[in-house]
């Protein structure tokens, strides 16, 4: 497995260099095999993950403690009322006391800024886990996703062309950072004043293109990837944006102009009949249960090689 990695935190999928993200994909890879054929190497023994939640999570919870599990640990929940957190205790505190209990944390936050903090001053690597500003190891698992469907059909990621359709969102930030760290072309398409912050675009580079004409988009593409139109924590929007972002739902319609054999990525949870349609989650091109498994492999591959 690949070495030097202890030690490091995960808090955006930017701050990592190709090679070594490869490296994490590998190591996925290999740890995919192994679980399919029954076998878990206890690489973590006794390792405990804090797992800090301040939104829902089915995926990231469940896939996490799993991960730990498999690897000979363990991981755990701490929800934001079980936390002093929500009664006033700061985050460098937390994380300042958690570090001496806990070999690594993972948070899923609103602000950005608690997960820097965390990491700042844990002392134990910090994984993202989701806050408002992205989702790294989402882009991850959807990364390892592309590349296991597309490379035994001879193609690369870098050969590659992804259309993302929806929000300018965490996940749209993320995937952003995955196009420039591996090479895939991402083209975006969101309803007017909903573009994704314009320093995460020009940090993506010539490889990404933002418009708003999903049709334009999705022509031609190989991935067509959407994710939900009202975030965690932005419920109160939720009409407003149905009426906004109806033109970009990722219906057959839309999907016929990618190409024949493209796949259909949604980072779930799906909200069926908004921002996708039943006939394309359930359909031959939908590849979103997979690439939710994957959110297993790829994590497992990231504790193992950052937990000391
Ligand atoms: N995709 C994802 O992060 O799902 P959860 O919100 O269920 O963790
Ligand atoms: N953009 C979504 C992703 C959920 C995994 C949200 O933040 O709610």
């Amino acid at each position: 497995m690949a070495q030097g990695f202890k030690g490091r935190s995960f808090v955006s999928l930017i701050d990592w260099g190709a090679e070594d993200l490869l490296a994490v994909l590998d190591t996925a890879d290999e740890l995919k095999r192994m679980a399919r054929r029954g076998v878990r190497e206890p690489l973590l023994q006794g390792r405990v993950l804090g797992m800090i939640f301040q939104k829902p999570s089915t995926r990231t919870r469940v896939s996490f403690d799993v991960a730990m599990r498999h690897l000979g640990g363990s991981a755990l929940y701490l929800g934001a009322s079980d936390l002093q957190l929500g009664r006033g205790e700061t985050v460098p505190d937390t994380a300042r006391v958690l570090g001496r209990y806990v070999d690594a944390v993972m948070a899923r936050t609103f602000a950005h800024r608690d997960v820097l903090d965390l990491a700042e001053h844990a002392g134990v690597p910090v994984i993202n886990g989701l806050t408002d500003f992205d989702h790294p190891c989402q882009a991850l698992a959807d990364a390892e996703t592309l590349r296991e469907v597309y490379v035994p059909r001879g193609r690369a990621l870098e050969d590659l062309t992804v259309a993302y359709v929806g929000d300018g969102n965490n996940v749209c930030h993320s995937l952003l950072h995955a196009s420039a760290r591996f090479g895939f072309r991402l083209r975006v398409a969101h309803p007017r004043g909903y573009a994704p912050q314009a320093a995460v675009v020009a940090a993506a580079g010539p490889r990404a293109q933002v418009g708003e004409d999903p049709r334009e988009a999705v022509r031609g593409a190989d991935a067509i990837y959407t994710d939900v139109w009202a975030s965690m924590g932005q419920e109160a929007e939720h009409a407003e944006r149905v009426g906004r972002f109806r033109p970009y739902q990722v219906n057959e319609a839309l999907c016929a102009l990618a190409r024949p054999d493209h796949v259909v990525l949604h980072c779930l949870p799906a909200h069926r009949g908004e921002e996708i349609c039943d006939s394309v989650v359930d359909g031959p091109h939908s590849q979103v249960w997979r690439q939710a498994e994957n959110r297993l492999h790829a994590q497992k591959a990231l504790l193992a090689l950052v937990i000391p």
